[in-house]
């Protein structure tokens, strides 16, 4: 092994904002080619892998990928923002204020998860979402549901734990499932209630709601900070943001925070059966309630004061960015539970994006994992919405047409839901005469292979993103498909992080997934250790070898994430992983399914719920590919993945299949399917051999039919509910 400086990157002031380099570090798929099912999970995935490294960098002062590829993260996240807006979750790095996350905080974990909310940007969204609740529950649209519509606060969520009516617990929303506890500075918010006294106060009783700071307290306190020379904050939020994790509580108490009650978290009981009969409670004890907040009983009462408040917004003392929708029956609410990590029963209806102009200085293509090339539009920098913006997606090469911009434009820059930078189109008065159309590269930038656009088989259209045929050569590819596999959600290999696959690429150690658990070995018969690297030593060897030999058994939808096959993300990893139980069974199955599209295996593939038709084709052509068969099984001789456990284990459904059929009684169909879920069993489309209940409601048809023909148990709905208990 060559001496080699394996040295620190010093960390520079990390922003949205930085050059790039040409190859997406963490680009799976091109922005374009995702499904939205696809960015749920890529962006779930970014904005672990993203927080992940804030820490490292933050906390540890140890950053394990360098700035550009931090970048590049951000930016994948921000393009996946920007084709859909309406994903945007509350814990997205585009979100997250600009404050370090400080270690002086304890953790908490929340006993119920702080979960967030569905985006919607237009009445059709609004009437979607109350559509989509109607029909989930089976109500026809002439029974009337209740709504609460009340202003989206832009401050803080903080969930306060009440014990015997005392303030025990403030706690931070952190990513839901985890917050911190800063107790002592909430204790200092006038508007907070230390103790409450009514004797109908639940014991424990969780309240849930907004910090945030007015405007003029935001004014007020930058003036003071100019004066004192300390910090300006871009925004009331950063500033209230700033203000609560203080680890010095006499600070947080000189910043005029102030608190909206509107939700709750654990409860020993609660005081009315509606969410608008828990506001009254919470103003009967004392917790403020923001005035806007109403009770409407329809769509357009609904619409009519979002518009109302949209009006007064620019009047109001403090930021709201939206109107929230809550059903307002709290056993529906029940009924309707989650999906994902947002309420079904509540929806956040955001106000319309901010614009700005600013001049197309380059565009730049970056190379993705999967060969994807995207076109990246470098910027002057321009504010818009309070963050200031450098790049933006231009998606693909028909975006760029069909926009008609040129380097050089005056471009309309928009950060829909006021948070992503999206380029609306050119701005023609101001186009220089210099200014010719872009022509986007039909080489690979990263490795001169031909770039092309492919014919989709299941439309046979022209795909809109142009890619690398350099497949395996291609440097941007190989890489980043090794990137992939040993990144956090799955390989998740300590110490093998970005930088050093980069390094062990380069040097030639490291240019298969293979070659990561032959490392230990050809170490030990080479002249030249790695201990002998600059910055390793003996001690540090040692543990990356450790590491990796830890990961010789990792669970199967890692190992199958980590294959990095188009369109199989995390969630249709453990979906693949659940159904096969086992990588031989699984490989086994696909071998199949690559070898004839008309055979069972296929349609076994193709039936598995959650599972679409382009993710069992590009399932199948990676295992038609003689070479990657090789690499799996080579892999499984080093690596042996263990089954997932089932959902609910102890659920008497747990990891079987069922089929639902005809109308049922009790419940809808999505709520049917989404309860067995949550039990463990799995929900198919059509019934086989391998189905194991059928629930038949009256009119059930054909599958009945099978279900009979096959030998398979059919219940009614009501024996299905007795059997899940
Ligand atoms: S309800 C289960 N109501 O928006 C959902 N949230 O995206 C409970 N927010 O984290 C949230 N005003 O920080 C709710 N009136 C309101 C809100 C509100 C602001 C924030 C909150 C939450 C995020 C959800």
């Amino acid at each position: 092994m060559a001496k080699k400086t394996l040295s620190k990157k010093t960390p520079s002031k990390k922003s949205v904002n930085k050059k790039t380099a040409k190859q997406d570090a963490a680009a799976e798929m091109a922005v374009d080619a995702l499904t939205e099912a696809d960015a749920t999970e890529e962006l779930a995935r970014l904005a672990d892998e993203i927080a992940h490294h804030d820490a490292l960098y933050y906390q540890k002062d140890d950053p394990e990928i360098s700035d550009a590829d931090y970048d590049r993260l951000r930016q994948r996240n921000e393009a996946i923002e920007a084709r859909f807006p309406g994903l945007v979750r509350e814990d997205s790095p585009t979100r997250r204020v600009g404050a370090a996350p400080s270690d002086g905080f304890s953790k908490v974990t929340h006993a119920v998860p702080m979960l967030s909310l569905g985006n919607v940007f237009d009445d059709e969204g609004v009437r979607d979402f109350v559509d989509r609740i109607r029909r989930f529950l089976g109500l026809d649209a002439d029974i009337p549901l209740d709504f609460t519509t009340e202003p989206k606060i832009d401050g803080l969520s903080i969930g306060l734990r009440y014990e015997g009516g005392k303030l025990v617990q403030a706690a931070t929303r952190g990513d839901g499932y985890v917050g911190e506890n800063v107790t002592a500075n909430v204790s200092t918010i006038g508007d907070i209630p230390k103790q409450v006294k009514a004797r109908d106060f639940p014991d424990p009783f969780e309240v849930r709601g907004e910090i945030y700071m007015s405007h003029s307290a935001f004014a007020a306190l930058n003036a003071e900070q100019e004066k004192a020379g300390g910090k300006i904050f871009a925004n009331p939020r950063n500033a209230a943001a700033g203000s609560l994790r203080q680890l010095d509580p006499s600070v947080t108490a000189s910043r005029p925070l102030q608190f909206f009650a509107y939700a709750w978290g654990e409860a020993a009981s609660l005081p009315a059966d509606t969410q608008w009969g828990v506001y009254e409670a919470f103003a009967k004890w004392g917790f403020p309630l923001n005035p806007l907040a109403k009770l409407t009983s329809s769509l357009d009462e609904m619409l009519n004061t979002y518009r109302e408040i949209e009006e007064g917004r620019a009047g109001l003392d403090y930021d709201i960015d939206g109107i929230v929708y809550k059903l307002d029956r709290l056993d529906l609410q029940e009924r309707l539970g989650f999906v994902s990590r947002s309420p079904r029963w509540a929806i956040a209806h955001k106000f319309p994006a901010e614009k700005a102009t600013t001049v197309l200085r380059d565009i730049e293509i970056q190379v993705g994992r999967t060969g994807a090339l995207t076109p990246v539009a470098k910027l002057e920098p321009v504010t818009v919405g309070g963050v200031v913006v450098q790049n933006a997606t231009l998606h693909n090469e028909d975006e760029i047409t069909r926009k008609d911009v040129r380097i050089g434009d005056t471009v309309i820059l928009q950060r829909a839901g006021d948070v992503i930078p999206q380029i609306l189109g050119p701005v023609l008065d101001k186009r220089p005469k210099s200014a010719k159309p872009f022509l986007f590269p039909t080489v690979c930038p990263a490795c001169g292979s031909h770039a092309v656009r492919e014919i989709n088989p299941n439309t046979g259209k022209v795909d809109a993103v142009r890619r690398c045929t350099g497949g395996l050569i291609c440097p941007a590819q190989r890489v980043e498909r090794l990137k992939h596999f040993v990144s956090r959600n799955a390989f998740d290999i300590e110490g093998l992080g970005e930088k050093n696959i980069e390094t062990f690429y380069d040097e030639g150690l490291i240019q298969s997934p293979l070659d990561i658990f032959t490392l230990a070995a050809r170490d030990a018969d080479g002249e030249q250790k790695l201990a002998d690297w600059e910055g390793w030593g003996k001690t540090s060897a040692q543990k990356l070898f450790d590491a990796i030999a830890a990961r010789r058994s990792v669970s199967l939808d890692r190992f199958i994430y980590a294959l990095g096959i188009r369109h199989v993300g995390e969630i249709t990893g453990r979906l693949l992983a659940r159904n096969y139980g086992t990588a031989e069974h699984f490989v086994e199955a696909m071998g199949e399914a690559a070898k004839d599209r008309e055979s069972t295996a296929y349609s076994e593939l193709e039936n598995i719920d959650g599972i679409g038709p382009t993710a069992a084709a590009a399932i199948a052509d990676f295992f038609g590919e003689p070479h990657n068969v090789a690499v799996v099984e080579e892999l499984l001789k080093d690596v042996s993945p263990t089954p997932l456990e089932a959902v609910d284990q102890g659920s008497p459904v747990s990891g079987k299949t069922v089929v639902f059929t005809g109308t049922l009684e009790h419940m809808t169909r999505a709520e049917a399917k989404a309860q067995a879920e949550r039990l463990g069993a799995k929900v198919a489309g059509s019934v086989s051999k391998k189905t194991d209940y059928v629930v038949a409601g009256p009119g059930a048809g054909s599958k009945l039919k099978n279900a009979k023909d096959l030998g398979v148990d059919v219940l009614t709905e009501d024996e299905w509910l007795k059997l899940i208990g």
